[in-house]
């Protein structure tokens, strides 16, 4: 009797959705070659059957700075225990493929440390372990295309009962469609009149039903936002344009603390939103559920609630900003009727045509919109659209207000993002740009989420460095402000403040505050034993970074660290906290006399104890 063929599981951990991307394509790419494929979530996962697989594929995102996704958390302390030995996954091959930038210090940290923990748990490699990294000039398919290549020829080495017909047979794309993983149910009629419901019903309904949801819970916002203030803090002649805004809440009120983080939908331009809509020949006023094929048949459908798919497709599908990914060109190609366009668009989802689709999509940041407008012969259906359209996402940012300075209200500071492509086109932030475009007299409301971020909000008796060049200094405005009331009525700790920026004169972000701050008796002031230091980067011919104010100052900083203090850096650059810690480094060496290996143990100590905290963005 013959095996049965053999089927592949896809284990992946994603969080903005590009290693769920690369799952489905890994899985999708198995299909066409006669293996079947089973895609899950690392979190919907049980780890204990892990042992039971016979061919495991991993895929992996490191976020920030060397995190792993949270639906990884949980799968990689059960990986962990020390019971499991090191014969648990003998009978299982593996293979990992991390998505990362090797822009930051810690690449691909989580794929690297899983393929470790794999390969002492007993589990044998298949192929090596393959690293997408942001930095590549194809982004992370052009190593995802070959690394996946060289997986199905072992595969097929391992065992040709994976792939019946041998590893190169593909069924070609223009013959097959998958399935759409969701329908849309339309209604004759709203049952509730919707000018009755609520904004934030609206939102739940229609980010309740966004495949691009994260969480369930995230569906509903904290509470809304107002705009009081939109004010620009960079002078002419700078390089950026950084505003300050204030906001107040519009119902309800949300407590947070200094150094939590605000998550903000943005509002998309609502006459794209209409042209999209047109161009999909799709009628804006329809009510509709969207209801993933798989639970179709469960009772859950039933209690879902339509919404107006005008609505929907603004609140939940980013058709003005981000750029599709490489299945939707493939999905457009099976129904474009001119010939021509068909061509290209087969040309752009095929290997051949990666770096190509590359360049015309994710570096020109075309978006949904334009490349439909782009291909006219195309037709995608709505259900299709729905969950290739990449989700809109909320942006999140650092608050740099206090409760206690700013009762009532909260503080962003923003760097306005626009940039040129290589083609010359300018694109804008989608969120910064808008937020610069409100203005307090329209009375906008926003929907934000709040969550705690890395910076754990500072017991006023904790000494501080802190670090935060740019819009870096954002939570440390909030620091300082609520630090400078609590000395009102109790003893508080010295803090000690690098800001870096280009130039004095241009881009010296709230430079009252800080220097108010740094006079007499203020929080940042010598005689408290703290202090104030600024690195103008473009001031001079050589750059000077906030690092190099920390050399500077390394008595002090020495000082204040065997005081018992944290240090907490911030920041929108890549290299930026790595140079820090490198700087912390050769100051812990220095005045301790260790090796360069003793002091970077020292401060992964400080780490662990929770008293050296990094919040990047980029
Ligand atoms: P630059 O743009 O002149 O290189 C805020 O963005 C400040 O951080 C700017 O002065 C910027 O300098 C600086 N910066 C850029 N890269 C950095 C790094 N690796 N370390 C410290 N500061 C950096």
């Amino acid at each position: 009797m013959g095996e049965k063929p053999r089927k592949l599981l896809v284990l992946y951990a994603s969080q903005t959705g590009n290693a769920l991307d690369s799952a489905e394509r890994i899985g999708r790419e198995a299909e066409r070659r006669g293996c079947a494929a089973s895609i899950v979530s690392a979190d919907e996962f049980d780890a204990s059957s892990l042992p039971h697989e016979e061919a495991v594929v991993f895929v992996v995102s490191t976020t920030g700075q060397g995190d792993s996704p949270d639906s990884f958390k949980a799968f990689w302390r059960f990986l962990l225990q020390r019971n499991l030995g090191k014969y648990w996954l003998q009978h299982v091959r593996y293979a990992v493929f991390g998505l990362g930038d090797s822009g930051y210090q810690k690449y691909n940290f989580v794929a690297k440390k899983l393929d470790k923990r794999l390969s002492d748990l007993g589990a044998t490699t298949m192929v090596e372990k393959g690293l997408g990294d942001d930095q590549h000039p194809s982004g992370y398919e052009g190593t995802l295309d070959p690394w996946m290549l060289s997986l199905w020829s072992k595969l097929y080495q391992i065992n040709p009962k994976y792939f019946p017909k041998g590893p190169d047979v593909v069924i070609p794309q223009d013959e097959v469609i998958d399935q759409p993983k969701y329908r849309i149910l339309y209604h004759k009629r709203e049952p509730l009149e919707p000018k009755l419901l609520a904004e934030s019903e609206i939102i739940q309904r229609a980010r309740g039903m966004s495949p691009g949801k994260l969480s369930k819970d995230k569906s509903k916002p904290d509470c809304f936002l107002k705009m009081t203030r939109n004010e620009v803090l960079t002078k002419a002649g700078s390089t950026k344009d950084v505003r300050h805004f204030e906001f107040q809440f519009v119902s309800s009120t949300i407590e947070y603390e200094v150094g939590d983080v605000v998550e903000l939908l943005p509002s998309q331009n609502l006459s794209a939103v209409d042209a999209f809509i047109e161009r999909c020949g799709l009628d804006p006023e329809s009510f509709i559920t969207v209801v993933p094929r798989e639970t179709e048949n469960s009772g859950e459908v039933l209690t879902q609630a339509p919404i107006r798919l005008k609505s929907f497709v603004e609140l939940t599908m980013d058709v003005t900003s981000a750029s599709p990914r490489r299945y939707f060109f493939e999905v457009m190609s099976f129904y474009a009727t001119a010939e021509h366009e068909k061509e290209r668009l087969q040309y752009f989802a095929s290997t051949e045509g990666r770096d190509d689709l590359y360049n015309y999509n994710q570096k020109e940041r075309r978006s949904v919109l334009e490349v439909l407008e782009d291909f006219p012969s195309v037709q995608v259906p709505f259900e299709w659209l729905v969950q290739l359209v990449p989700p809109l996402k909320p942006r999140a940012f650092s608050i740099s207000s206090s409760p206690l300075a700013h009762p009532g209200q909260v503080h962003l500071t923003i760097s306005i993002v626009s940039w040129i492509t290589p083609y010359k086109r300018t694109r804008k932030g989608l969120c910064s740009s808008w937020l610069a475009s409100l203005t307090p007299e329209q009375e906008i409301s926003i929907p934000v989420w709040f969550h705690k971020g890395s910076l754990p909000a500072p017991p006023e008796s904790l000494p501080l460095i802190l670090v935060g060049p740019g819009t870096g200094c954002a939570p440390f405005r909030g620091f300082i402000a609520e630090r400078a009331v609590q000395a009102q009525f109790s003893p508080v700790a010295p803090v000690m403040f690098f800001f870096g920026c280009r130039n004095e004169g241009t881009d010296f972000l709230y430079r009252e505050f800080w220097e108010s701050h740094a006079r007499e008796g203020g929080m940042l002031s010598e005689e408290k034993g703290g202090g104030f230091y600024t690195a103008f980067s473009r001031d001079q011919p050589k750059k000077v970074y906030v690092q190099h104010k920390i050399r500077e100052m390394s008595k002090t900083v020495w000082d204040l660290l065997c005081d018992g203090a944290a240090v907490y850096v911030a920041g929108s650059s890549t290299k930026m906290p790595s140079d820090v810690m490198s700087a912390l480094e050769e100051i812990v060496s220095e005045e301790t006399g260790g090796s360069k290996e003793d002091a970077s143990r020292w401060l992964k100590a400080l780490e662990k104890a929770g008293r050296y905290n990094v919040e990047a963005w980029s």
